[in-house]
């Protein structure tokens, strides 16, 4: 899967695609992850991609010719036409359903706002969707491209090495995962629970299942309401309850 970044800041990119499961699934062939500087689409020696908001106000908005001329690039840089998604805090929320639905495209465009955001007109024409990672406001779109990049990059197939393991994780199906230990058994008496160390497969199985639903319940019972739940699931609530 292609990605490509648009921003005013490109150096932020350059550690964090370098790095684990993206520098391995980029070495692997199964990532390209290209960063495009926004200010290269400027025809002014002072490189402007920002002005002054119409009606006055504070702040800065990115300008709509630099974008557009951008995006007319970028899309043509590779043969699949891509998604364009605008970062932005008014966006639809970022979860989990659309990290899946995003990593079973061919190329996805990322467009960072900065300052007080981009001219209305990008939103309008040149993007074909908009996404928030959440309902705050951070300073620019790079870490919100990032966060979407990673979630995105480790569902696309052969990234993670082994492809079932994404499946029973936080929000595969709505419910959260299900606690997690290593060696050594026991450390300061704090012990690791049996079913973990009983070698049986079925016990450690039906431990997780009933974590899942417990961890689910206490921290986010209203996702429980959209999971499918089983018979099973049903008499290991019971339990729980
Ligand atoms: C300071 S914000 C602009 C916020 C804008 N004035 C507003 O109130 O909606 C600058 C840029 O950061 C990015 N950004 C900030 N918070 C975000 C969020 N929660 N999700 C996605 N992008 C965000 C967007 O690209 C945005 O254009």
């Amino acid at each position: 899967m292609r990605f490509d970044l648009i921003t005013a800041s490109p150096g932020i990119f350059e550690g964090w695609r370098s790095h684990s499961i993206l520098a391995r699934g980029q070495a692997a062939g199964h990532l390209q992850i290209e960063v495009h500087d926004l200010r290269d689409y400027t025809h002014d020696r002072y490189r402007q991609i920002d002005d002054y908001p119409y009606g006055g106000g504070a702040g800065m908005v990115l300008k709509v010719e630099p974008l557009a001329e951008a995006l007319d690039a970028v899309r043509g840089m590779a043969p699949e036409e891509p998604e364009v998604v605008l970062l932005t805090p008014q966006g639809e929320p970022f979860v989990q359903a659309t990290a899946r639905e995003l990593s079973a495209l061919p190329r996805l465009v990322l467009v960072c706002g900065r300052y007080e955001g981009v001219d209305e007109r990008v939103r309008e024409h040149l993007v074909t969707r908009e996404i928030s990672i959440g309902d705050y406001v951070l300073t620019g779109g790079e870490v919100p491209a990032m966060a979407v990049v990673d979630a995105v990059a480790r569902l696309v197939r052969g990234v993670l090495g082994d492809d079932a393991s994404p499946e029973e994780e936080s929000f595969s199906e709505p419910l959260l995962e299900y606690p997690q230990y290593t060696r050594p058994a026991e450390f300061h008496g704090w012990r690791v629970p049996a079913e973990l160390l009983s070698g049986h497969h079925e016990r450690v199985r039906l431990w997780r299942r009933m974590e899942r639903l417990r961890r689910t319940l206490a921290r986010r019972p209203e996702l429980l309401r959209r999971a499918s739940v089983s018979e099973e699931d049903r008499r290991l609530l019971a339990r729980i309850v």
